[in-house]
This record gives structure tokens, sequence and C-alpha cells, in this order.
């Protein structure tokens, strides 16, 4: 029998995220205060404590407290699956693993973090959470830890998902969370910005302001970030931690990892306890491949500059690939890839020649997706389906070079929320949108003045 599946008992759930940053070979840039610009803590007020000592801990090992334990094993260790069948139908030698994070009840990766935010937040003793979210993914997730931890939860949801996808609002209903559009009529930035244009399509960065407003004006109140910064990639790593173990157990180690990046949390959490192999000199060949859309490519086609990491400039400044803090990315079905920066972790490593990235238009994406889900049979949120079109190609590469690579897929989420996409792929309306260098270029002139 070939297995197909690989399981660790609850009882051999990582107990313990990985810290890469003492592992790096030169450490990350600071954070920079927004109106200072002088390296700065994220704003006390609105993060918790335990989240910003986690943020530029030097530790490599943070050990997950008991009750953030408990949550996990409800829907954790997560299986990782060897895709025999899409090897069959692609005729390729390579060895295709994916890692599955769709199966929390949130159906992605994200609570890995919310579950720990919120309960940071409740045991510092706050009543409520604020937060942004673009496909509604990272704002179900949040909803739901909330609602495990008795906290109230409001979500500025991007408006273009917002209209997209009504069922991942309803999805956050249900959990207990208030949801409104984004830009809004509850914050001040929300209303400039609907002043500007009645019919603003929102982007992530815009969403993040008006959560970082409500937070700071409610003092019972937390803002969470559900991407980017350090210590929301260190909870995701119980990912890769757990995925070691299991490609243990199938007796394999992988050639090249493939994930999606939009703020570079999912494939982080999969990658980082892996990469210390290759910054360590263990494994030097391995290859990190993050994807990203053509519509809004980061590291592929950004300057790596310091920006700040929302549209009106409250959130802290960071050293990043960005496409400017006004850019708003053209409304593909990957809301989750749609955001002007990338994590720093990422960014650095990137930089110093560790990963890779490729960007890849939106339709061969979902013609990965519709592939996979006909031989795998699971149907792919937009984002991952990015992992799916570079991870198939690459499969092909081997089938032309005669090579067995073993390819581990960082999954990170089901579609079920996103049929509207696969309907308009599979009737031939969905479009790909060239990469906006005009508006990339308009918007890196407001990059904010940083003394070098
Ligand atoms: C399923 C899924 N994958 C990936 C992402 C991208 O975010 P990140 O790069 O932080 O993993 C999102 C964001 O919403 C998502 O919902």
């Amino acid at each position: 029998m070939e297995r197909a599946m690989f399981f660790l008992d609850q009882n051999e759930m990582p107990t313990k995220w990985y810290n890469v940053q003492p592992d790096l070979p030169e450490p990350l840039p600071p954070i920079l205060h927004p109106a200072t610009k002088e390296p700065t803590r994220l704003p006390p007020p609105l993060f918790t404590e335990a989240a910003n000592d986690q943020e530029f801990s030097m530790e490599r090992y943070i050990e997950i407290p008991e009750e953030v334990q408990a949550i996990y094993r409800t829907y954790r260790p997560t299986v990782l699956h060897r895709a025999f069948r899409l090897e069959k139908a692609l005729d390729t030698p390579a060895k295709i693993f994916y890692k599955y994070e769709g199966t929390s009840q949130a159906g992605s990766h994200k609570p890995n973090t919310a579950i720990a935010q919120a309960y940071y937040c409740k045991k510092e003793g706050f009543k409520r959470m604020a937060t942004e979210t673009g496909a509604g993914q990272w704002g179900s997730a949040l909803a739901l830890a909330c609602s495990f931890f008795g906290l109230e939860c409001k979500v500025y949801m991007v408006r273009v998902s917002f209209n997209q996808k009504p069922y991942r609002r309803i999805l956050m209903e249900t959990w207990g969370a208030k949801v409104v559009p984004s830009p809004s009529t509850d914050t001040d930035i929300g209303k400039k910005m609907l002043a500007e244009n009645g019919e603003h399509p929102g982007s992530l960065g815009i969403a993040i302001s008006e959560a970082i407003e409500d937070a700071a004006k409610n003092d019972d109140s937390k803002y969470s970030i559900g991407s980017v910064v350090n210590h929301v990639l260190l909870h995701q790593t119980i990912i890769g931690e757990e995925t070691r173990k299991q490609m243990e157990m199938a007796d394999a180690y992988p050639d090249i990892i493939v994930g999606c990046i939009g703020g570079g949390s999912n494939f982080a959490g999969q990658f980082l306890p892996w990469i210390r192999d290759k910054l360590s000199g263990k494994k030097p060949d391995m290859r990190i491949i993050c994807v990203e859309p053509m519509a809004a490519p980061t590291l592929t086609k950004g300057p790596y500059t310091w920006d700040f990491g929302d549209t009106a400039g409250m959130a802290p400044i960071i050293k990043m690939y960005t496409l400017g803090h006004g850019f708003i990315p053209p409304p593909v079905h990957a809301g989750g890839l749609r955001y002007h920066g990338m994590a720093p972790i990422i960014c650095h490593l990137y930089k110093l020649g560790f990963v890779e990235a490729r960007a890849v238009h939106q339709v061969p994406t979902f013609e990965a997706g519709v592939q996979f889900a006909r031989t795998e049979g699971i149907i792919t949120a937009p984002e991952p389906c990015h992992d799916l079109r570079v991870a198939i190609d690459e499969a092909l590469k081997c089938k032309e070079s005669g090579e067995a690579k073993t390819i581990l897929i960082a999954h990170s989420g089901h579609g079920h929320f996103d049929l509207a996409a696969y309907d308009e792929y599979l009737s031939g309306r969905l479009q790909d949108y060239e990469y906006p260098e005009d508006k990339v270029k308009e918007a890196l002139a407001s990059l904010p003045e940083v003394p070098e």
C-alpha cells in the first residue's frame, strides 16, 4: 500500500513555535514609528504586550500556551497529503506533497494566529478586537477565535470582497462578529476615501487603517493583523513544524517548497521551519518559491524600501518590497494577495537570496485549481491556486528532465466560498490583469522619506 495521507497523533502536535530571528544571517531592519521615523516597538495601545515581545524575540523556540494548544487540537494536526492522482495526470516523476490547512473551522491557516492573538488579548484584560479582511478568510478566523474566547470582534472587509463573497460575511456574523464594507462610514479614514470615490473598491491597506483607527479610539480594544508582522509568521510555524515530522514519516525531504504570498504568513509558516537547513548550509540547494499575483507583484516588481504598512500612514514604517502604500490593486479573485507590501522576514530572505519569487496571472491559476479539483478533489481557494500553478509547472519540468524531485505545496485553504470565481473561469469570463506599472509608479511617488 502506498500511503496518500500522513497523520500525526494529537499528542505529537508541536508545542513550540519556531522563531527564525536568531538564525538569520543578518538581523532584520528595525520597525520605524510612522511620525518620528525612529525605531519603535509595535504601537503598544494597538497590540498586546505578548505579541509585541514575540515580534522582537531572539528566542529560537516559543512555548505555545496550553489554552492555545487546546483550541489548536480542535482542528490540528492537519494532514500532509501525497498527490498521487495529480502526479499521474501530469505523468511526472516528481513526488508532490501538500500540507492542507483547509480543514480548520474557518477553512484556512488563519486561525493558527487568530487563536493566539485572541488568547493574549483576553489574558491582558481586553474585551474586543478590530481587524481588516481581504478575501474574508482572515476575518472569519478572527471571528472564530474571538467567539472561542468570548471577545467582541469588528471586521472591516475590503468592499470588493464584501460584494463578491456574501457568504464569508454570513460566516463571520454567525460566529458573532460585526462586519462592515471598507471603506466604511465608521472611521475618519473610511469617510475620507468614500468622499473621494463613492464606489471605492477598497484595499487591504485602507481596511488596515480603519481597523487601527477603531482600536486606537476604543480603550477596551486591540488591533489584530492577519499577516505581515513577525509574530503572525511565528504563530504560523506550527504548519511547518508539523510538516517536518510528517515528511519524515513519508521518508521524504522537499527539493522545492511552493506557496502563495499575500502578506506572507501561510507560506512563511510552512517554509521557515525548513529554511533553517538552508541557512545552516545543510540543504543549500533546497528551493523556496514565493508565488504572487501579476496584479500585485510585490517581490518581483517592487523596490526594497521603507513604506507604511497601511494606506493612511498610521501603521509603522517597515523595510519591505512594496508597490507603494497608496497602490490599489486590480480586483482579482485572490483577495488575500492584494496587498501592497510583504512580510519583512520574507523580504529580508529574498534580498539575501534564500527565497525566489514568481508572479502569475489569475486565469492560469484557476486552470491549475480545476486540474487539482479533478484529480485530488479539493476545491482550492484562489490564493493557493497560485501555488498549484507553479507546483504543476515545476512537476512538468521534471517530466521533461526526467528528475524525480520532491515538491511540497503549502496549501492554505479551501475555496468553498469562492465558487463565483470558479464560475467565471469555467464560463470563460475570467480575465487577467496586466501589471499596472503606471499606478505603481504613482503610488511609489509618495513613499515616506526616511534618513538612511
Ligand atoms: C487561503 C489564503 N491563503 C493565503 C492568503 C494570503 O495571506 P498570507 O500571505 O498571509 O498567507 C490568504 C489571505 O487572505 C488566504 O485566505
